[in-house]
């Protein structure tokens, strides 16, 4: 293998992030993405090779694609932009990682499993905070109760949202909240319900909420009904049971128009990066009453999200991956999050 991968949307804030964690690591990724002066830029600062194309145009991404071994798609949201960059991964025989949290997007990777297996790489979506560690988390916790049946994860802290991750949350707004119950995707109204969650450090309120894990905890426990759960501050929920009944107005197209054009650029700085901490917990039943529970500690979000993006990176470029569609920890194990530095879980 000669190593190499291309990080596309690399100007985007969490793209940025992760070339500067990559440069830092001694790793030469290609940077990508639309606008030539950002990238080029970006690129010029870190002495990195760039390529610009947007994703619409299929001959410019398989001529970019040509020398990287893997793909590592920063460019969200995804339900916008992951398809064009998969397919060309799969065109040309190329490992596919991205960082979505998007259940549309994870769901539609698991169905080109059997594509991505005759291509002989692997399809990774959702290598950031969202999910390896809770992935890790619904994996250790199926490991310690095999037959568990119900699952319930929850995480607390993320701290100043992204651009994107903000852009992403608002276009989703309006579609309401989403659990697994017997093995399917089912739809329920936004912070349909709410539990108290005892993270260790701190009890709080935690709200049900649309999150990857909906999708990719299935794939990697084969636990049939997941839920998971996050803490927002009271007027936040307050304003996601209003979307139950205002979110079909949130979803229009001059609404969003509005609401993206209020987002402000950039996300958090390095030190709110460094104060930051994120806190998750998970518990797993089975039919006859057994239950385990687990905490666990990690760095802030988005420095996780470089972290993971990496390590995972790094597996790929050594040879160490799964063809198929492949969730964290279905690939790498429950410890993979163990790997990276800060991270503590009780029971260890
Ligand atoms: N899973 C996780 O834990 C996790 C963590 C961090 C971020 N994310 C997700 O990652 C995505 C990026 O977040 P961010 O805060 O880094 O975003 P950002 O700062 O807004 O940057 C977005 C990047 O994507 C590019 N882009 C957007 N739409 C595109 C399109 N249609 N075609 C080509 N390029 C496009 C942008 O290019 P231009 O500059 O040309 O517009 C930019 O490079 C979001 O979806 C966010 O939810 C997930």
């Amino acid at each position: 293998m000669s190593g190499t991968f291309l990080i596309y949307g690399a100007n985007g804030y969490t793209g940025e992030l992760i070339t500067r964690y990559a440069v830092e690591r001694g790793m030469k990724p290609i940077l990508a993405g639309r606008n030539a002066i950002a990238v080029e830029a970006l690129a010029k600062k870190h002495q990195l090779d760039f390529r610009v194309f947007p994703l619409d145009e299929n001959t410019a991404i398989d001529n970019a694609l040509r020398n990287v071994d893997a793909v590592m798609h920063c460019a969200g949201p995804f339900s916008l932009t992951s398809r064009p960059m998969v397919e060309a991964c799969l065109r040309n025989k190329k490992h596919y990682t991205d960082i979505t949290g998007e259940i549309a997007v994870f769901e539609a990777m698991a169905r080109l499993d059997g594509r991505a297996k005759e291509s002989g790489v692997m399809v990774m979506p959702g290598v950031g905070f969202d999910v390896v560690p809770s992935d890790c988390l619904a994996r250790n916790l199926k490991d310690r109760l095999p037959d568990a049946n119900r699952l319930s994860l929850a995480f607390y802290g993320m701290g100043r949202l992204s651009h994107g991750t903000q852009a992403t949350m608002t276009m989703n707004v309006g579609q309401g909240g989403a659990i697994r119950k017997d093995g399917k995707i089912t739809r329920v109204p936004a912070a349909w319900k709410t539990r108290e969650i005892d993270f260790g450090e701190v009890k709080k309120t935690g709200v049900t909420i649309p999150w990857g894990d909906v999708a990719t905890a299935y794939y990697s426990t084969g636990i049939p009904n997941i839920e998971v759960y996050t803490v927002v501050p009271a007027s936040n929920l307050k304003m996601l049971k209003a979307s139950r009944y205002l979110g079909w107005l949130m979803a229009t197209k001059p609404f969003q128009k509005y609401l993206q054009k209020q987002i402000p650029p950039g996300g958090p700085s390095d030190e709110e990066r460094a104060k930051g901490k994120t806190m998750l917990w998970g518990a797993a039943e089975d039919v006859n009453g057994n239950r385990v529970e687990a905490r666990m500690t990690a760095p802030e979000g988005y420095t996780t999200t470089a972290l993971t993006a990496l390590n995972i990176m790094q597996k790929i470029l050594d040879g160490n991956f799964q063809p198929g569609f492949q969730t964290p920890a279905k690939a790498y194990g429950a410890d993979l999050i163990l790997e990276i530095p800060g991270v503590g879980r009780e029971p260890a």
